[in-house]
């Protein structure tokens, strides 16, 4: 071998070993993070830029750790759900999932063993105190805390397209009747818009204003009524909230059954609906596509009536990380991420004494709202019925859209009723 040639090997033996160590030291600096697997449906804009908050925060404070961001994208968690389940049967859950308030929490999973009790995590950030107590029953069983709420809906909010209102002179004062709404819907028609922007390419979408149509036929009493049996589903009132549902499907867009909710909503920012009914994750929608042209409006009959439900995260048994995802609660409970979470995902905060000067005039309506109507749980969003009456109901909705037969779906929630137990 010639003295260059050794020479050669000599000096490219050095620089492997000098590469080695750099990648060794490389290795040592940059630790891996430990991951915290969050589960939720949020993927649309307002949602999204929500999450990403209560992540970075989580991330800022926690630098040992990272959050993952496991949305599976569907309104409502009409995707996640069924993977949430597949994966909490078979053992795999992910660190915390988005579970709402009500039965969906405590039917679905705690009742059932899956969750773990939350009274640390509640004494360590002092959420006894912060959340009201009407929130801490909804989210306790046994004596115990199993979520955390990280902000209040609201269901019944009727949105709309200023600009396209008033090119049709409709007086928006005059939606809070079924009457009034169905006046300005011919208008609107004749005009050549589609009235109501509907999406219920996932059915949770029809059964969300078939709820809302529901509280405004009945009022909060005997809405509330349904849900532990004493108003009755075979009686006039539910024909009749069955009637003024027929009658506001007959003014949706025609390509509902092909569209998503925030898709619908698209329709409203484009003018090419007017309206749309929709819980008020619908202003999420528009901080996020800066849509500045929209209105809201109580829909009808349901001035002073708050059709509610929460997001809330909990710590499933067998979480692999199980003490960093108690600091993610905390996170999710404290001023700072319901603050900055609220803002952008379109709901008020599940605490008491966050500072709504910094939110804008709709939640700043909403937080005003929540503190003097009628608080009424959301039937779509969990909080009303247990998981598989909620089921049963959904499926008589999605048939009624397109049959609108009353009495069918009438005999159908009837017996929705009976079978979950609920009605004699
Ligand atoms: C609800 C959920 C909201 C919003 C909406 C549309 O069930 O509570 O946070 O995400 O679905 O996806």
């Amino acid at each position: 071998m010639s003295q260059s040639r050794r020479r050669m090997i000599v000096v490219l033996g050095v620089m492997t070993v000098f590469m080695l160590v750099l990648s060794a030291c490389g290795t040592a600096t940059a630790a891996p993070k430990t991951q915290v697997e969050v589960f939720s449906w949020w993927t649309t804009g307002g949602e999204a830029a929500g999450l990403q908050k209560l992540m970075d925060q989580f991330n800022a404070e926690n630098p040992k750790y990272e959050v993952i961001n496991a949305a599976v994208a569907g309104g409502a968690g009409s995707n996640a759900k069924a993977v949430l389940k597949t994966r909490m049967l078979g053992g795999d859950p992910p660190d915390s999932f988005q579970v709402h308030m009500g039965h969906e929490l405590i039917d679905t999973w705690v009742t059932t063993d899956y969750m773990e009790p939350l009274d640390d995590v509640y004494s360590k950030y002092g959420l006894n105190d912060v959340f009201p107590q009407g929130v801490l029953d909804i989210v306790s069983y046994n004596g115990h805390p199993w979520s955390v709420p990280v902000n209040i809906h609201r269901a019944n909010v009727l949105w709309f397209n200023k600009s396209v209102m008033e090119a049709n002179g409709i007086d928006t004062a005059t939606l809070s009747t079924f009457d009034g709404w169905q006046a300005a819907a011919e208008k609107l028609k004749a005009a050549g818009i589609a009235p109501l922007a509907l999406g219920d390419n996932g059915p949770w979408a029809a059964v969300h204003l078939f709820e809302v149509v529901a509280a405004g036929t009945l009022g909060a009493d005997k809405y509330k009524g349904l849900w532990d049996g004493t108003t009755d589903w075979a009686g006039a009132d539910v024909t009749a909230a069955l009637e003024n549902f027929t009658m506001m499907l007959g003014y949706v867009n025609s390509d509902h059954a092909a569209l998503s909710w925030d898709q619908a909503n698209q329709l409203v920012i484009d003018g090419k609906a007017a309206m749309t009914i929709m819980g008020d994750w619908v202003d999420g929608d528009y901080v996020a596509k800066k849509f500045t042209g929209f209105g809201w409006a109580s829909p009808p009959g349901t001035k002073g009536i708050y059709d509610a439900l929460s997001d809330t995260f909990g710590l499933p048994k067998k979480a692999k990380q199980a003490e960093a995802t108690k600091m993610f609660l905390g996170v999710l409970g404290s001023k700072q991420g319901q603050e900055a979470f609220n803002i952008l995902k379109g709901s008020i905060c599940a605490r008491k004494d966050c500072d709504y000067s910094k939110f804008d005039a709709y939640l700043q309506s909403s937080a005003a709202d929540w503190s003097k109507d009628a608080i009424v749980p959301s039937l779509a969003h969990g909080a009303a019925a247990s998981e598989g009456w909620t089921t049963s109901i959904t499926d008589v909705i999605a048939a009624f859209v397109t049959s609108q037969d009353v009495a069918a779906a009438q005999a159908g929630l009837v017996q929705a009723c009976k079978d979950a137990g609920i009605c004699k």
